[in-house]
C-alpha cells in the first residue's frame, strides 16, 4: 500500500513559497524526501529558504524568481525548473493575494489584482505544467490552494471570495479534462492560518469574533495542514482527482 506522505524522489514546484503556507509546504516536502523548486517574486526570501531545506547529494533544491501572472515567465519557469530538477511530478499552486474593503470602495484595479494572481496565475501554472506532462507522457499531480472562502463568504474580501470560488471550479474542471493524461488535480481549502495575507486581522475585534465562530474555536497551525497536504501530494491519493479538501477546524460547517 502507498504510504501517505512518501515523497522520496518526487520533484515539486511550489509557487508563493517566499512566505506563509508556501514556505511551510516547501519545508514539509523537503522533509519528506522531495526535491523542491520554490517560486515567488521575492527571490532574496527564496534563497534564504533554500538554506533551511534539508538536502543531500543528488537532491539539490532550486529557487525560481517568478511572477505567476506573466505567461511567458511561467512557460520559461516550468521548463527550466523541470530541466534543473531533472523532471517534475507535482505542482503546488499556492501563490495568492487579497485586497480588503467594501466592493463599493474598491476600484476595478483591486479586483484585477486579485484575479490576476488567484485565477490567471493558477490557470497559467496548471496549464503549463499540464502541457509539460502531456508532452513527456508522464503522470502529473496538481494541488491548488483554494480557501473556505471559495465556498462561503466573509465581509470585506469579495474579490478574494470570487477568485477562490473560481479556483474550486478550476480544480474540478481541470481534473475532468486532464484525467485522460494521467494528471490529477485536487485542492486544499484552508480555513484561517496566520500569515502575511491576513497580518493583524486576528488581533482585531472582528478577527476575535471570527475565531469564536470556528467550531474548533481556534485558527489553524501550519502543521494542521501536513496530513491532508501529504495525502494529496503522495500516491496514497492516487485514485483521487477533483476533490476539494477543507482543513478548517469545521469552519465550513459552522451553524448559520
Ligand atoms: N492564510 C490563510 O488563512 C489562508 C486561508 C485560505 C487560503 N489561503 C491561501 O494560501 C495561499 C498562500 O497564502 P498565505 O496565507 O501563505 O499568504 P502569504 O504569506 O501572503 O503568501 C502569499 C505568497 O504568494 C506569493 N505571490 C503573490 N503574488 C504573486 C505573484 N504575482 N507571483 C508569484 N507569487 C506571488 C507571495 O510571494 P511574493 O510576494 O514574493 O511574490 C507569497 O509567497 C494563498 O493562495 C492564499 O489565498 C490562505
Amino acid at each position: 500500500m502507498a504510504r501517505a506522505g512518501e515523497l522520496t524522489g518526487r520533484k515539486v514546484l511550489i509557487t508563493g513559497a517566499s512566505s506563509g503556507l508556501g514556505q511551510h509546504f516547501a519545508k514539509l516536502c523537503a522533509a519528506h524526501g522531495a526535491q523542491v523548486a520554490v517560486a515567488a517574486r521575492r527571490s532574496d526570501r527564496l534563497r534564504a529558504l533554500l538554506e533551511e531545506l534539508p538536502a543531500d547529494s543528488g537532491r539539490a533544491h532550486a529557487a525560481v524568481e517568478l511572477d505567476v501572472c506573466d505567461a511567458d515567465a511561467v512557460r520559461k519557469a516550468v521548463r527550466q525548473t523541470a530541466e534543473t530538477l531533472g523532471g517534475l511530478d507535482i505542482l503546488v499552486n499556492n501563490a495568492g493575494t487579497a485586497r480588503s474593503g467594501s466592493p463599493l470602495n474598491q476600484t476595478i484595479n483591486d479586483f484585477d489584482a486579485v484575479m490576476d494572481v488567484n485565477l490567471r496565475g493558477v490557470w497559467l501554472m496548471a496549464a503549463e505544467c499540464g502541457r509539460y506532462w502531456r508532452e513527456k507522457a508522464v503522470p502529473g499531480n496538481i494541488i491548488n490552494i483554494a480557501s473556505v472562502l471559495g465556498e462561503r463568504v466573509a465581509s470585506g474580501v469579495a474579490a478574494y471570495c470570487v477568485s477562490k470560488a473560481g479556483v474550486v471550479q478550476m480544480t474540478k474542471a481541470f481534473a475532468l479534462d486532464l484525467a485522460r493524461h494521467d494528471i490529477r488535480v485536487n485542492a486544499l481549502a484552508p480555513g484561517y492560518f496566520e500569515t502575511e495575507i491576513n497580518a493583524g486581522f486576528f488581533e482585531t475585534d472582528a478577527g476575535k469574533q471570527m475565531i469564536k465562530r470556528i467550531p474548533m474555536r481556534r485558527i489553524g497551525n501550519f502543521e494542521d495542514l501536513n496530513g491532508p497536504f501529504l495525502l494529496l501530494a503522495s500516491d496514497a491519493s492516487r485514485y483521487m482527482t477533483g476533490a476539494i479538501m477543507p482543513v478548517d477546524g469545521g469552519h465550513l460547517v459552522s451553524s448559520m
